[in-house]
């Protein structure tokens, strides 16, 4: 088989997926509305979307350009199909329990109806809400009977930017504020999006209070490219000899980048050139030439800023001399799949020595990949990282149920092919 062609160029990706999440809830929340251009082009947004319109919310859609705004008051939403965005369920489930009279039951797709709902049901629960659901209410479908929330403060267990961002959203139509204290900080683009638009917010370490807020102000911008989209040019580049590669118009907000940290500390050649802000939001332009990469040790306290790329990070880590170690990364069991899991089974059928651990990996790089038959157990970052593998793979890598990819990056895989030959 052919080796794949260097990546050599400039690249842009999809508009960030969280941030266009987010931009639809709050335009929903707002007459005057939201107006992005380069919103997410992938399925989980669209999910969102659909939502929003059977709430009677206002949605208009041109090619990446997107329109959200309140038309009124919300109507009974009936059945949200979240499909299979977790970010989309537990987010409107924060949103839509402080809003009365409107009831709707929010579910998903059999990966979004196996993952953990307690973890935004429960604190919503102290605000007052009215939730419940399948496992008492620990698992979708959910019903949601919108209620005046209290105010309160609530103090998360873990790092995760979607139960902060499920209690900031429910805070906006609360009685008081609603305070959120992080153990660790997690992404902040809900943070950054409402005080882009003037909405009143206190920020103090890892603590985020909001205030009753009756009609957001509304505002119009760009969308940075996901930083999650462009890491797998960034490995990609990183292990393919000859690659030079430039990702133009990424977002770089720190709590999103912790993989471009981790492949530095592994000796990744690239540069960061800071662009213009958008949105509040920092962007710039990535460039990455092929690297010589040494293993590394990655801990619960950087997982928050790099978890949805951590399948990658196996991947570049296969590559590594030495053995890598990722631990605290319990939580990615609980992801659109169990990714250690997923991993640990798809790059040992590709000949690299990864040992499963309950919060990780052990990696011992430099066994070189083969071809082989592996599954992204319908998970579009598994399938996305193990295409990357299949890059410096010996022979032909065949990966299944490769469709679930347009989640979060619809053109990826052909992209890659053109790129790359592979
Ligand atoms: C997201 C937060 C993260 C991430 C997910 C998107 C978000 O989840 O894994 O893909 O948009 O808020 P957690 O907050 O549960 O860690």
């Amino acid at each position: 088989m052919s080796r794949a062609e260097p990546l050599r160029g400039t690249i842009t990706v999809p508009g960030d997926k969280s941030i266009s999440h987010r931009a639809a809830l709050v335009g929903a929340l707002s007459r005057e509305g939201i107006e992005v251009d380069h919103f997410s082009n992938g399925a989980d947004c669209a999910s969102t979307l659909d939502c929003l319109r059977r709430l009677g919310v206002a949605v208009e859609r041109e090619g990446d350009r997107v329109r959200v705004r309140r038309n009124g008051p919300l109507a009974e939403g009936g059945l949200l199909d979240a499909g299979n965005s977790g970010t989309t369920a537990r987010l409107l489930c924060g949103l839509l329990s402080g809003i009365p009279g409107v009831f709707s039951v929010i579910t998903g797709d059999a990966s979004l109806r196996r993952r953990p709902m307690s973890r935004v049901v429960d604190p919503l629960r102290t605000l007052g809400a009215r939730i419940d659901g399948c496992d008492g209410g620990t698992k979708l479908p959910l019903s949601v009977r919108g209620t005046r929330l209290t105010g309160g403060l609530y103090t998360l267990p873990m790092a995760s930017a979607q139960v902060k961002s499920a209690l900031l959203l429910a805070g906006l139509s609360a009685q008081g504020s609603v305070t959120v204290v992080e153990p660790r900080r997690s992404r902040d683009h809900t943070e950054i999006m409402l005080d882009y638009l003037g909405v009143p917010l206190k920020r103090e370490g890892e603590a985020v209070a909001v205030f009753p807020c009756d009609d957001l102000p509304g505002g119009r911008w760009t969308l940075p490219g996901d930083f999650s989209s462009a890491a797998f040019w960034i490995v990609a580049a990183s292990l393919l000899a000859g690659s030079d590669l430039s990702i133009e118009g990424v977002n770089l907000n720190p709590t999103r980048t912790g993989l471009l940290a981790v492949l530095e500390r592994m000796g990744l050649d690239c540069d960061v050139l800071p662009g213009n802000p958008s949105g509040g939001e920092p962007t710039g332009t990535v460039t990455v030439r092929s690297s010589s990469l040494k293993a590394t040790a990655v801990d619960g306290t950087e997982i928050p800023l790099l978890v949805d790329e951590l399948p990658l990070l196996a991947v570049a880590a296969t590559q590594a001399r030495g053995v890598t170690e990722v631990r605290g990364a319990a939580e990615l069991r609980v992801k659109e799949s169990d990714r250690i899991a997923a991993m640990a089974e798809g790059l040992s059928a590709l000949g690299a020595a990864v040992e499963e651990r309950p919060d990780g990996w052990v990696i011992e790089g430099g066994h070189p990949l083969k071809g082989g038959a592996v599954s992204s157990r319908g998970d579009h970052r598994v399938a996305m990282a193990l295409a990357v593998a299949g890059l410096v793979a010996e022979g032909e890598v065949l990966i299944d149920d490769v469709d679930c990819v347009a989640i979060s990056y619809p053109g990826f895989l052909d992209e890659l092919r053109r790129r790359t030959g592979r």
